[in-house]
């Protein structure tokens, strides 16, 4: 089965056997299946996730359910449930419909509601482990359908527990707690700008939807147009006294705070422009003209061909400011130490 027209990068790859799964209750009775229990099985939603750097030799399931229904409602918060095979920007335009808030700055993030907790979504200052109270996933080990709470899920920066153990967890929905009231959260660059520049002046949740995804459509490729899964690298978290050396020696690189006191984020695609590959292509591999993070596709490259210029970048960042970058996205058949 041809995968091509279900990764966003559209490079060639192939699974064995795919299986659309319409219950989350029905996935058990599917691994009754040998094939199921022990081979090799991923979820795919969009796509927009991942690499194949080759073939899949296993299972692919696709997860179709996607009922979105309040919970709970108390008139302060309500809990919304999402199936796993929910458009994300589908959940945050129905929450931001019923005067929910807090997915706003999430907005037009690709990918589906499954796939969500997996790597912690967020974008402008806003993750969605913030939100999430429960997560129902099916535990592959066991066979049993389990209800994860937040603290169990382990969120931190592009990461979660799901990661950690992706072979072992199939997420069939989510359950967030979205509040009717909250102060936006304005103050990643350029928000306030576009806000300014649609004319709002006294913002509420959907004009920052809005403007977000303004910001997005201008700043990163369409994959509809430029096959692409957004950013390619993490930026990555260094100790705070490498960041103040680092900033020492380049004022204008961009340092956020880290997962800690002791440490920063700091700006993969500031890092990746100085050193010269924003716009770079070779044949049909790129690195994206309007933002250094993002890796293209310019229409028949393959995985092996955009992970080798991955890491090139990855080479030649690490040469000039000594710092490792890591892919974002999931790498199939390849790992990213191995070459
Ligand atoms: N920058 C450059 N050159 C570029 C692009 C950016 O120097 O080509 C510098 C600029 O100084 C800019 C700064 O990097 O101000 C930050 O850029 P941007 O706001 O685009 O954010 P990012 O750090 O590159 C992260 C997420 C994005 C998310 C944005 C906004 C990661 C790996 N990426 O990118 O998430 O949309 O912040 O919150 O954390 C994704 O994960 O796929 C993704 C697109």
């Amino acid at each position: 089965i041809s995968l091509q027209g279900r990764n966003t990068f559209r490079v060639p790859a192939h699974a064995a056997m795919m299986a659309d799964v319409r219950r989350g209750d029905a996935l058990a009775e599917l691994y009754d299946f040998a094939m199921l229990r022990e081979g090799p099985v991923m979820v795919l939603g969009e796509g927009s996730n991942l690499l194949f750097a080759g073939d899949f030799p296993g299972v692919v399931i696709c997860l179709t359910m996607a009922e979105i229904r309040i919970l709970e409602d108390d008139g302060q918060h309500a809990l919304v449930r999402a199936d796993a095979g929910v458009g994300w920007n589908d959940l945050v335009g129905w929450t931001l419909a019923r005067g929910l808030c807090g997915l706003e700055n999430m907005a037009l993030i690709p990918g589906t509601v499954g796939a969500c907790p997996i790597q912690n979504i967020g974008a402008y200052g806003v993750e969605v482990g913030e939100f999430i109270e429960t997560v129902e996933a099916f535990q592959r080990d066991t066979g049993q359908i389990k209800r994860l709470a937040k603290a169990d899920c382990e969120f931190s920066y592009r990461d979660s527990l799901f990661k950690q153990q992706l072979d072992r967890w199939v997420i069939t929905a989510v359950e967030l707690r979205l509040p009717r009231q909250r102060e936006l959260k304005l103050d990643y660059a350029g928000v306030r700008e576009e806000l300014a520049a649609m004319g709002v002046d006294t913002p509420r949740a959907v004009h920052v939807a809005e403007a977000i995804s303004r910001l997005r459509t201008r700043k990163l490729p369409n994959p509809a147009i430029l096959g692409n899964a957004g950013s390619f690298f993490k930026n990555p978290i260094v100790p705070a006294a490498q960041a103040l050396a680092l900033k020492d020696r380049h004022a204008a690189l961009p340092v956020y705070p880290g997962d800690a006191d002791d440490t920063r984020k700091i700006s993969a695609a500031w890092m990746i422009e100085q050193a010269g590959w924003k716009g770079f292509r070779d044949g049909d591999a790129g690195i994206a003209a309007q933002h250094a993070l993002v890796l293209v596709n310019h229409g028949n490259a393959t995985g092996a061909q955009l992970l080798s210029l991955a890491h090139r970048v990855a080479d030649s960042v690490q040469e000039n400011f000594g710092v490792a970058l890591e892919p974002e996205p999931r790498l199939i058949g390849a790992r990213w130490a191995d070459r």
